[in-house]
């Protein structure tokens, strides 16, 4: 792993006509699940869907996908381009989610990760994300095998300076 000296860190809105950069880093993060173009464009489309895009010394390295409802947030997609993990990109873009949820009183975020995914588990944890629920077989790879989903959630409490995350002791 290279080391990042001084980058040049930007955090972006997800734009439409982003979609085929963000399809394509889906496609090299999640080799056995990745998403369509079309996917992500008619994702972009609805209103209710927003997120990030992280670009590290001009290079787009990563994105965060979200769709919110009524004070509910879930996180439908996230990923850093191989090249670039393990540099504090993720924990950027999900800071940047929780710096956004109490700015717009959402109550809960929710996301649902593969029990094997150890990388996702453990950022989500060091985030403040507990696990709530388990979905058996809830995600099918295109190789046929099954693994369960471990539902995790952040929840925010109102207080008199807005929400606030409710971090584990
Ligand atoms: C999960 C993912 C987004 C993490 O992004 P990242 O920018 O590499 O993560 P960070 O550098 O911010 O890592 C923060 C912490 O998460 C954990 N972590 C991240 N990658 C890890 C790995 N490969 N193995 C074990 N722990 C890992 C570590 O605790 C790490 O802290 P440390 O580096 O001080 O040990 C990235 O690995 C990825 O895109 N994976 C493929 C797609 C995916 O699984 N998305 C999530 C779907 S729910």
């Amino acid at each position: 792993m290279f080391q990042l000296i001084e980058p040049d860190i930007k955090i972006i809105p997800l734009k439409i006509w982003m979609a085929r950069r963000i399809a394509a880093i889906h496609c090299q993060s999640f080799a056995l699940d990745s998403w369509s173009y079309e996917t992500f464009k008619d994702l972009l489309d609805n209103h209710h869907v927003s997120g990030w895009l992280i670009i590290v010394n001009c290079h787009v390295a990563g994105f965060l996908m979200i769709r919110c409802i009524e004070g509910e947030a879930e996180i439908l997609t996230f990923a850093i381009s191989p090249k670039w993990q393990r540099h504090r990109l993720g924990t950027a873009l999900l800071k940047t989610l929780r710096e956004w949820a109490q700015k717009n009183s959402v109550e809960a975020v929710f996301l649902e990760v593969a029990i094997d995914n150890v990388a996702a588990l453990r950022l989500y944890h060091s985030q403040g994300f507990t696990s709530v629920g388990r979905r058996r077989d809830y995600y099918t790879y295109k190789d046929g095998s099954c693994v369960d989903a471990e539902l995790m959630v952040l929840r925010f409490l109102a207080s008199p300076t807005g929400f606030e995350p409710v971090l584990p002791p």
